[in-house]
């Protein structure tokens, strides 16, 4: 008995192809692909790949060849419905039950696909060709759209009387064609109808690309009539698990990490219109869990952009609360708001494939962040409404299923809501606020130096001790070599000094190139000046305290970069930022 292709195709789109074989091979990433010491062969150099795109592997020492279910057979050697079973259980899914209903279903799926196939192929020819049906290639004219598009979506036109029923109805049994959903009987008229007559059709694929479904827009305007209809649900076709033109779509993501969500076909084919291809449609209703998956299968990021009206936004919202319990590390979901009365469709022919690009990545956010301003936007300045958005929040935060999201995604709500409490949020965060330890020197230097930020006035100290030190420190380059400045100024003086030392040069204090009132500056309000008059100074002490400075520096370079990478973690949520960021938090530690 063969296993229905669906079931199998369910577990491939939940199992790629790396995830099973590093179970048993440990893999190393390559760009799109990753490699690994073959399992067919002892090996030194790894010459095994694995495409999770392409879903193969692929030995390069033996010509193995195949998908998860020939790995696991060969590897384990397994048969078939060994491999399957195994696999639909790696995969969460119930192990598959043979019955007599599901033979019937296999021969359902065909008899069921192949009218679709004719129904389809008939009407996109006659579109293409039918001489009566110019209204409706003047409307797809109209729209800018030409036959390229036609043809790549294999849109067709259904005439107002169509009689293909009594043709399919000489091949087909009429139950079947019933079953497809394209057919209903009129009992007052006593025939059976085309449901989508007198409308173009979009044919909806499944994710192998077979047409399960369809959507159909009328031409004329009547307002009784609704602007577009869908398929109902069937057999093969369930609302919610689809996405119009993923079958395409899914194909370019090995080139592209990003997909663009839109609500409508015209919007689909409007982007492709214009280049951009990576984008699929929910058609109108809402966005399922399940089809997050499934793109997030494919795709690291997913951009919702919806329509710029107030549905638009609505729907923008119901998608964000859905989807964010889905979110998961390495995966971002984010949104794009597209300017009032604009859809996709329309914005893009407006303003071609760059500016639409460039706007998406400048005005995107963050599908926390749209969901804290969202909830912000509501909530008035009083004590109750407060604690109701908090609670919101919360909320929202906890029904995300991954632990490590759930975590950081309530830190960053928890945190904003902190920024609107000031009083109740005593952290200190001026971090570089901080002064260095200034010594008591005139009250009004003090006052001026106090306009000088932290890591300003260790700089001074710094260039300080070099430029009173410049023969020295010739005789130890490499300990000032690889200090990292901030302030331009400073940075300037540093690096004059710098190129000098390189040059080989004899300096001394007077040829450096540098104003001499920011060399009186600097000695001004050098805080070490006071250290030194202390001290008995000799050129261990100096070497020391250049030593203490460096330090001091990196630590605020380290600091830096950690609330640059804390920003960027509010807004990726990646695994890989927050590790990045946990090994620069260690070092600063040790420092
Ligand atoms: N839709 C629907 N039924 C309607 C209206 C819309 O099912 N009565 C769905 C369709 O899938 C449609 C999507 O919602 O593609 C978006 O609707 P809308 O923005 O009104 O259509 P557009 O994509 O802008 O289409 P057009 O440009 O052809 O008007
Ligand atoms: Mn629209």
């Amino acid at each position: 008995m063969k296993y229905p292709k669906e079931y199998l195709e369910e577990i491939k789109l939940r199992l790629k192809v790396s995830t099973v074989v590093s179970k048993t091979v440990s893999l190393k990433k390559r760009g799109k692909e990753y490699v690994g010491l073959s399992p067919f062969k002892n090996e030194k150099t790894p010459s095994f790949t694995v495409n999770d795109e392409k879903e193969f592997y692929h030995c390069f020492a033996t010509s193995e060849h195949g998908n998860i279910f020939d790995f696991v057979m060969k590897t384990q050697n397994l048969r078939f419905g060994e491999a399957v079973k195994q696999l639909a259980n790696l995969a969460g899914m119930q192990p598959y039950i043979f019955s007599k209903q599901d033979e019937e279903r296999e021969n359902k799926w065909k008899v069921y696909s192949s009218i679709f196939y004719e129904y389809i192929n008939f009407y996109h020819e006659e579109l293409l060709k039918n001489k009566d049906y110019s209204i409706a290639r003047d409307y797809l004219k109209n729209r800018s759209l030409d036959s390229d598009q036609v043809k790549k979506f294999k849109i067709g036109y259904i005439e107002k009387n169509p009689n293909f029923f009594e043709k399919l109805k000489n091949k087909f049994k009429i139950d079947d064609l019933l079953e497809t959903g394209l057919f209903y009987f009129d009992e007052k008229k006593n025939i059976y109808l085309e449901k989508f007559r007198g409308r173009l059709i979009f044919p909806i694929n499944n994710i192998s690309g077979q047409p399960i479904a369809l959507g159909g827009r009328i031409i004329e305007k009547k307002d009784f009539l609704a602007k577009y209809i869908n398929s109902p649900e069937t057999f093969f076709f369930k609302k919610g698990s689809n996405l119009y033109n993923l079958d395409f779509a899914r194909k370019l993501s090995n080139k592209l990490e990003s997909i663009f969500l839109v609500e409508g076909y015209m919007d689909v084919v409007g982007l492709s219109k214009n280049g951009i291809e990576n984008v699929v449609a929910n058609l109108g209703t809402s966005l399922t869990d399940k089809q997050i998956l499934t793109l997030n299968q494919f795709f690291d990021d997913i951009i919702i952009c919806f329509d710029g009206d107030e549905s638009g936004y609505k729907a923008a919202v119901r998608a964000a609360e859905n989807s964010i319990k889905e979110l998961k590390p390495e995966k971002q979901i984010s949104f794009l708001f597209l300017p009032d009365k604009e859809d996709p469709d329309s914005f893009v022919n407006k303003n071609g494939k760059n500016y639409f690009l460039d706007y998406s990545t400048q005005n995107k956010i963050s599908i926390h962040q749209f969901i804290f301003s969202h909830y912000k936007k509501k909530t008035l300045n009083n004590p109750s409404s407060m604690a109701i958005f908090e609670k919101k929040l919360r909320f929202i935060a906890n029904t995300i299923k991954d632990n490590f999201i759930k975590k950081y995604v309530l830190e960053y709500f928890l945190e904003k809501i902190s920024d609107l409490t000031p009083h109740s949020n005593n952290k200190n965060k001026n971090y570089f606020i901080k002064k260095t330890k200034s010594l008591e020197t005139t009250k009004k230097s003090f006052k001026e130096s106090e306009a000088l930020t932290g890591i300003e006035l260790k700089e001074f100290s710094l260039l300080y001790l070099i430029i009173n030190n410049l023969e020295l420190l010739s005789n130890h380059f490499h300990l000032i070599e690889n200090i990292k400045l901030f302030t331009k100024i400073n940075k300037q003086i540093f690096e004059e000094i710098l190129s000098k030392y390189k040059e080989n040069k004899v300096i001394d204090k007077n040829n450096l190139n540098i104003d001499s009132q920011l060399i009186e500056k600097l000695t001004k309000f050098a805080p070490i000046k006071h250290i030194l008059k202390n001290k008995t100074i000799n050129d261990n002490t100096i070497i020391e305290l250049l030593e203490d400075i460096k330090r001091d520096l990196n630590n605020y370079d380290l600091e830096f970069r950690i609330q640059e990478l804390e920003s960027k973690f509010s807004r990726d949520l990646s695994e890989t930022t927050f590790n990045e960021l946990k090994e620069l938090k260690k070092k600063q530690n040790l420092n």
